[in-house]
């Protein structure tokens, strides 16, 4: 938890002593959330906060906005209520608030822990500039899923570097001291394993063993505690048949008794209701009884816990106890913000007014989502681009775009009029004249009658430039896909616009939320800039990056398959008692596929620069570790090209032999450095006992002596040529 050090005891003890004057229906008020009208992203069940604001009957408030908005229902609660509680405002920041950044898959693939820090920092100060105390932020959750339309939400596929991200996203929200106005709670989100929803449909199914749990999806939300995150959300899935909403196990066992975890727990959206149509309780009574017995502190919009709980406690169905310590952790939330000390410290009209947009905002905008940009393809130099050409055609639905560009989800960020277009971007390197553009056809219907002057426009310029991708709407919640191709007729556009310009430089700039299925486009065109969905200064930074003013240091933190029956893929997988020979042949019985080759399109850790990094020399401190030692890994990193550049050096291990079987890699370090051309580095990396340790089979998080190999690379397409021992 945030540091409240000294503070702690007379939290506890204001705490308390109002706890004193509350009756059980006014705490179980505390434990309840309803919704304002500004974002609804499921029903909306009971209405009528002004009457449940007076009678005491709700804690807080999600998708209420604004000073105005939150001042007119704070009063409510402050001078209508029996005791005069303030509420709780707490919103979806997830990329931004109004300034808006790449969505966070896009974020993750800068591997730039100050950059996540300083993008959540800056949410945190526009989003409490308007009232707002509490965001449902970070996502954790791993995701291996490239269907699932949730993976734009987290960082990845990865545990090391999720976990890293998450800790920065906590901080940057929380900042060092909760009770200045500017800080927001932060919530780390879907608790647990949400991200490997099967078949990748949303809402669906989990299953998987404790070990995978323990090793694979647990370890970002540990390390968010480990952070001081304030909230918790549990999800909508179920894990191996027990709804997380309902989860002691995961709740109660792991959050609360082996990570000492104490913040608040709320449900997601109505999640404690579904548990009905899970087929694990039998009406909303029961769910009630479960949510709260499992660890669930608040009822988002269920209605459940209000109508509910009072009984339920009457009857010795659930222990008052358990609404004792759910209520006094959501106080103590209230407390720690300094709302108990100036309940209208986050409604400032000032602050509101002057803290949207400013300038340094936009400025780091546009620095972030240039850095978290991958570049996936540069044949024969095709990037950058240089100004001095005659024309440069422009095509595709995505070039004038003003609103899929800032990306599914993203807050009170204006869809119109704020964000820089591709379009807008380029405006700034090129003269009217050098620009051609064609929209060719839009992201998904089917109509081509725009194929022709696309056509024609590009046959005229010296070179070509296609942005396209997904719509917004089509990653975040509730939006799998079961294809992962560039959507609708624009991969028709790209062939069309190939065959007529058989030997033109194409580049095509990529916005999408999730990975992309590539396998044509790769052969069509000559650069593949992946810019996500880049946010409100997103076409400045393609632009800076298509003309070289920024060289491209982004990499994947996620896998690219080459098609969708690859899925689920990713780079740290089990090695099988039959994988396919090192050199590729072709033989029977092993572990492939008879159609497509084993490896993805693009590898994790993947992302090319204008300029070369060589890595040489790669030195151990030692090949004998013992038990209570580390070893230092160094490497020399030499910049041998033409531009100075970001490079990502990914440090990864391997467990050779195991009580349980180990990945054939794991990411366990990272180092993002920058070197002018000609420019050479030694990185050093610690490598300490810790750093080895797994889940076994008990359930023990341990080491096993053993021998390890250990390689320091641009990405994870690499063989292991070092090792140690552990003794
Ligand atoms: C449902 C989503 O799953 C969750 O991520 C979000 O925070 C809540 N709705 C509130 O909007």
């Amino acid at each position: 938890m945030v540091s409240v050090q000294g503070f702690a005891q007379n939290f506890e003890e204001k705490v308390d002593s109002l706890m004193n004057l509350m009756t059980l229906q006014e705490k179980i008020g505390q434990t309840v959330m309803y919704g304002g009208s500004y974002d609804q992203t499921g029903p909306i069940v009971g209405a009528d906060n002004g009457k449940f604001i007076r009678e005491g009957n709700m804690g807080a408030m999600l998708n209420a906005m604004s000073v105005k908005g939150t001042r007119d229902l704070q009063k409510v609660a402050l001078e209508e209520t029996r005791l005069g509680i303030p509420l709780l405002f707490g919103y979806d920041v997830i990329h931004g608030h109004r300034t808006i950044f790449p969505i966070n898959l896009g974020l993750a693939a800068s591997w730039d822990l100050k950059m996540v820090e300083e993008s959540s920092r800056i949410a945190a100060e526009e989003a409490s500039a308007e009232g707002i105390h509490w965001t449902f932020a970070p996502m954790v959750d791993i995701s291996r899923e490239p269907r699932w339309g949730r993976i734009s939400e987290g960082a990845g596929e990865d545990v090391y570097l999720g976990s890293q991200i998450a800790k920065a996203y906590v901080k940057g929200f929380q900042g060092n001291d909760l009770s200045q106005p500017n800080t927001i709670l932060a919530c780390a989100k879907h608790y647990v394993a949400y991200g490997a929803a099967q078949a990748g449909r949303d809402y669906h199914t989990t299953n998987m063993s404790e070990g995978e749990l323990r090793n694979v999806y647990l370890p970002p939300f540990k390390a968010t505690v480990d952070a001081g995150v304030e909230t918790f959300m549990s999800a909508f899935n179920e894990l191996n048949g027990v709804p997380t909403s309902g989860n002691k196990f995961t709740l109660r066992d792991i959050l609360r008794k082996e990570w000492k975890f104490e913040g608040f727990v709320v449900s997601d959206y109505t999640s404690i209701n579904e548990m009905i149509l899970h087929g694990f309780a039998k009406d909303s009574i029961d769910a009630t009884r479960i949510g709260m017995n499992a660890g669930v502190d608040m009822d988002m919009m269920g209605e459940v816990y209000r109508k509910h709980l009072k009984t339920l406690v009457e009857e010795g169905r659930v222990s008052e106890q358990y609404i004792n310590e759910a209520c006094k952790r959501i106080l103590l939330a209230k407390y720690k913000l300094g709302l108990f000390d100036d309940p209208y410290s986050y409604i400032d009209e000032q602050r509101e007014n002057t803290t949207k947009y400013k300038p340094e905002f936009l400025a780091k905008a546009r620095e972030i989502a240039a850095a978290s940009s991958v570049l996936l393809q540069n044949k024969n130099h095709a990037l950058p681009l240089f100004n001095e050409l005659k024309s440069i055609a422009f095509i595709g639905p995505l070039v004038k775009d003003e609103s899929e560009i800032i990306g599914n989800w993203a807050a009170k960020g204006d869809r119109e009029g704020k964000a820089v277009s591709v379009f807008e971007g380029v405006s700034e390197y090129l003269k009217p004249n050098q620009i051609l553009y064609a929209k060719g056809c839009e992201i998904l219907k089917d109509d081509e009658s725009g194929f022709n002057e696309a056509v024609s426009v590009s046959k005229k310029a010296d070179e070509i430039v296609l942005v396209m991708g997904e719509g917004h709407h089509m990653s975040g919640e509730a939006a799998s896909r079961s294809n992962l191709k560039i959507p609708g007729i624009q991969p028709k556009l790209i062939k069309k616009i190939r065959e007529a310009n058989p030997n033109k430089k194409i580049i095509l700039v990529l916005m999408n939320g999730r990975p992309i299925n590539l396998s044509d486009e790769v052969n069509l065109v000559d650069a593949i800039l992946e810019v996500w969905f880049p946010g409100t200064m997103g076409g400045a930074a393609t632009a800076d990056l298509l003309f070289g003013k920024v060289n491209p240091s982004g990499k994947l933190t996620v896998t690219f398959p080459r098609n969708v029956g690859q899925v689920p893929i990713y780079y740290n997988m089990k090695n099988t008692g039959r994988p396919i020979p090192e050199n590729n042949s072709n033989e029977d019985y092993k572990s492939n596929y008879i159609d497509v080759p084993n490896s993805p399109l693009f590898v994790f850790g993947h992302g090319l620069s204008y300029t070369n990094f060589e890595y040489s020399a790669l030195k151990l401190s030692t090949n004998q570790l013992t038990f209570s030692d580390s070893i230092t890994a160094s490497v020399d990193i030499t910049n041998t090209g033409n531009m100075d550049g970001h490079e990502i050096a990914q440090l990864y291990l391997h467990d050779k032999v195991g009580s349980v079987t180990r990945p054939i890699k794991e990411l366990k370090g990272f180092q993002k450095i920058f070197l002018k051309k000609g420019e050479s580095k030694t990185l050093t990396f610690t490598i300490s006992v810790e750093d080895l340790k797994f889940y076994n089979n008990e359930m023990k998080y341990a080491v096993e002596p053993g021998e390890f190999e250990i390689a320091i690379t641009p990405s994870s397409n690499f063989k292991f040529k070092h090792g140690f021992q552990l003794k």
